[in-house]
């Protein structure tokens, strides 16, 4: 590519004919959602987008592309008013050669029909999905201008990865309009932008298309790309003036039947399933907001993968996870309905797309290429096997199954095991899941979930419960060397379909809430960590004496890494206690509990007497490293508002969440709180961005949030937090947009 221009914004929309056009911004939803009780077919309707198209001057046969990265769920595209293509599914980039007539400096029209119903003709629909497929122009678009001879992709591999010198190797596409020559330069460059290595070709090419093979040999001093020190290198392909980018990590990556191993270092792998969706606008958030999803599983939830359930997912979110060394395992469309033949071909181009658009990001370890929890299909399966199998020999192969005894023709058993009911099995072994006589690479693909959804404002034994049971799953993964690891349902709540869920459009699977609000068991997830890396206090209480059944808060998990904790109940001695759950103690860090062995209710006090502050420290190594005080009182004291950035990009749509929680006198959040809040952006800054959804919502267990979304022009977005009815400071924010 010589140069790329994004068409993000200026477009024109209307959801239906009957509509007046309005003017919008990429990523775009189709209708602005309501957070629960909506009716998923609102959005799905078959709507226009139009723009004005200026494209520059160009040089002799150069060629121009329309690209776009993800239209839901099947697009019809026009340029004055000739049809230039179309494309059948949501997940996955697609582009369309421009006609040379364009290539002048006049405007033309663009027109793009955006068909998001639910069409039995592409994956993931034909049945009930457990999930909503947002419509509209969610993800980038761009006119790519290339040379006419020119790199259109490029997919590098490290050999030798773990000896002292590494090898490197790559296929370039190389795409000519004519019979010609040109000067091929592959540079590879290490992050201080020092050239490591570089490889020329004179090469002479037919008209056409064609692979050229590039090999490096073997490289000193390369450094590994790892989940601690995730070393990305850029790799900077040239031919003449005509230009392929791309970042590249060197890692060995190997599914054995006794575990992951990741440069030669078996980790267990502790992960959760994610779907790309935000409340109000669905899938349309812009880069930022997909990047911090990526920190919040690595750096909040210490998680070391993340499965991108049930499609592929934002270029931000994959580039955010080689960048901080999360792992990804990334699937194709769909949900259990497999369709006929014509379906069946769209889903095998699915494969086909993701890996030609993934195959150079190091965070990505495995490919699914069947049908989420579908039946088995043999003829079906071969082709997508085949199709990743061809495309690349580095990555192992998965897809997701429910059934036992399926045939097996992936690299690795991926399975849903939802048989914790809480009634004593976590985990089943492997062999009396896939039926056979051998040891496969197994990988526990989803539990939990629907066997017991968890509201953010629910009760403290609820939750207690909900806790257990990631816990649970988690240690028998790790008990299990065949296992080799699993990856929860879910991360965040999500909105769904009627058929799913609380019957209010979401399914509350998360660990956390849609804003991404922790509920404890998110900190099963963080507590697994070393507390070199962050010392994790997190009691699973409310702390009042009537909030569960019978009373008190008996027997108590204290989710923690710390080597011991110490209860202190008013004014009474501090009481030391350092046994961890034993029915959990394969976890790196089992919970602590906190029961009446060790700490008599004569201690804490009984029904009927009086109630007093708890405090609950943790220390390690004998240092104390965190303290939880919680207050015998709680009242509404302090309303916080937190934007996860001060600082916002000018240009484009951008966005940032704003965190809102009260808090009582001790800094607990106040679990049953539901007061009013309400957001006002002051004049000016209505001219900069908006509120997502209502500027009034009540708190959700004491806690909510919204996004701010700025229009791409730059100034000052300020905006105050305010809580009705009750005497509290409101919050200002003042967020830079340069
Ligand atoms: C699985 C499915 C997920 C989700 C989950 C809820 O069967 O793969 O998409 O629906 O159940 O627990």
């Amino acid at each position: 590519m010589i140069k790329r221009i994004e068409l993000m914004n200026d477009w024109r929309f209307r959801l239906t004919d009957n509509d007046a056009f309005e003017s919008i911004q990429l990523p775009h939803n189709h209708v602005e959602l309501p957070f629960n009780y909506f009716d998923e077919t609102c959005y799905q309707k078959v709507s226009t987008y139009e723009r004005t198209l200026t494209i520059p001057k160009l040089l002799e046969n150069q060629v121009t592309k329309l690209r776009f990265e993800g239209v839901m769920a099947y697009a019809k595209v026009y340029v004055d008013g000739e049809f230039l293509g179309e494309h059948k599914g949501g997940y996955t980039p697609f582009e369309f050669t421009l006609p040379q007539v364009l290539e002048d400096q006049e405007t033309h029209q663009l027109r793009v029909f955006v068909d998001a119903t639910e069409r039995e003709d592409i994956p993931p629909f034909g049945g009930q999905i457990d999930y909503l497929t947002y419509g509209g122009i969610y993800r980038e678009v761009s006119i790519d201008i290339y040379s006419p001879l020119r790199i259109e992709n490029a997919k590098y591999e490290a050999y030798q990865t773990l000896l002292p010198e590494k090898g490197l190797r790559g296929q370039i596409l190389v795409v000519s309009e004519t019979e010609a020559e040109g000067h091929l330069r592959v540079n590879l460059v290490d992050q201080k932008g020092a050239l490591v290595a570089t490889n020329e070709t004179v090469l002479r090419v037919e008209a056409g298309d064609q692979w050229v093979q590039v090999d490096f040999g073997l490289l000193k001093e390369i450094q590994l790309w790892s989940l601690d020190k995730p070393y990305l290198y850029e790799i900077k392909a040239s031919l003449n003036e005509d230009i392929f980018v791309t970042r590249f990590g060197f890692r060995e990556a190997v599914f054995q039947a006794d575990g992951f191993y990741l440069n030669g270092e078996r980790v267990k792998i502790r992960g959760l399933n994610r779907h790309q969706s935000w409340p109000y606008v669905g899938y349309a958030m812009p880069k930022r907001v997909q990047e911090k999803d990526a920190d919040i599983l690595k750096s909040q939830l210490h998680l070391n993968l993340v499965r991108t359930s049930h499609y592929p997912q934002s270029i931000h979110f994959l580039n955010r996870c080689d960048e901080i060394g999360l792992l990804v395992f990334e699937e194709i469309p769909g949900w259990q309905y497999i369709g006929d033949e014509a379906w069946q071909a769209v889903a095998v181009e699915n494969v086909r797309e993701m890996i030609e658009r993934d195959w150079n990001h190091p965070s990505v370890i495995l490919w699914g290429v069947r049908i989420n929890e579908s039946a088995d299909n043999h003829d079906f399966y071969e082709k997508t096997n085949d199709m990743a199998r061809r495309l690349d020999t580095t990555r192992a192969i998965g897809g997701v199954r429910c059934i036992d005894n399926s045939e097996f023709l992936e690299d690795v058993y991926t399975m849903n095991d939802f048989v914790n009911d809480g009634r004593g099995t976590y985990l089943r072994e492997q062999q009396s899941v896939t039926g056979r006589a051998d040891k496969v690479p197994y990988l526990v693909t989803e539990y939990n979930g629907h066997m017991y959804p968890t509201k953010i404002y629910d009760n403290e034994e609820r939750q207690a419960e909900h806790v257990l049971r990631h816990a649970q799953v988690q240690h028998a993964s790790y008990a299990d060397p065949y296992i080799t690891g699993a990856i929860g349902w879910c991360a965040f709540d999500y909105n769904t379909h009627k058929d799913f869920g609380a019957g209010d459009r979401i399914c509350y699977h998360g660990v956390m809430d849609m804003f991404r609000n922790e509920k404890f068991a998110a900190s099963v997830y963080k507590s697994q960590v070393s507390p070199d890396v962050e010392a994790v206090l997190k009691p699973v209480t409310f702390w009042a004496r009537g909030e569960r059944s019978i009373g008190g808060i008996l027997p108590l998990i204290v989710l923690t890494n710390c080597d011991y904790i110490t209860v202190s109940f008013g004014a009474s001695e501090a009481l030391r206690v350092d046994k961890r759950a034993p029915e959990l103690g394969s976890l790196p860090y089992p919970p602590i509990i906190v029961d009446m062995e060790a700490i008599p209710p004569s201690k804490l006090g009984e029904w009927g007497m009086r109630w007093e502050d708890g405090i609950i420290r943790g220390y390690v190594n004998n240092q104390l490293v965190s303290t939880v005080h919680m207050s015998k009182n709680p009242l509404p004291t302090t309303l916080i508002a937190v934007a996860d950035d001060n600082q916002l990009t000018s240009g484009v749509k951008d966005a940032t969440r704003v965190i809102v929680k009260l808090l009582d006198q001790a800094g607990q959040v106040l679990p049953f709180s539901d007061a009013i809040i309400s957001v006002t952006l002051d004049d000016e800054s209505q001219n900069l961005g908006r509120i997502q959804g209502p500027s009034q919502f009540t708190l959700q267990g004491g806690q909510f949030g919204f996004y701010l979304e700025t229009n791409g022009k730059p100034g000052q977005l300020r905006c105050a937090i305010n809580i009705l009815n009750m005497k509290l400071a409101s919050v200002e924010l003042a967020i830079e947009i340069a």
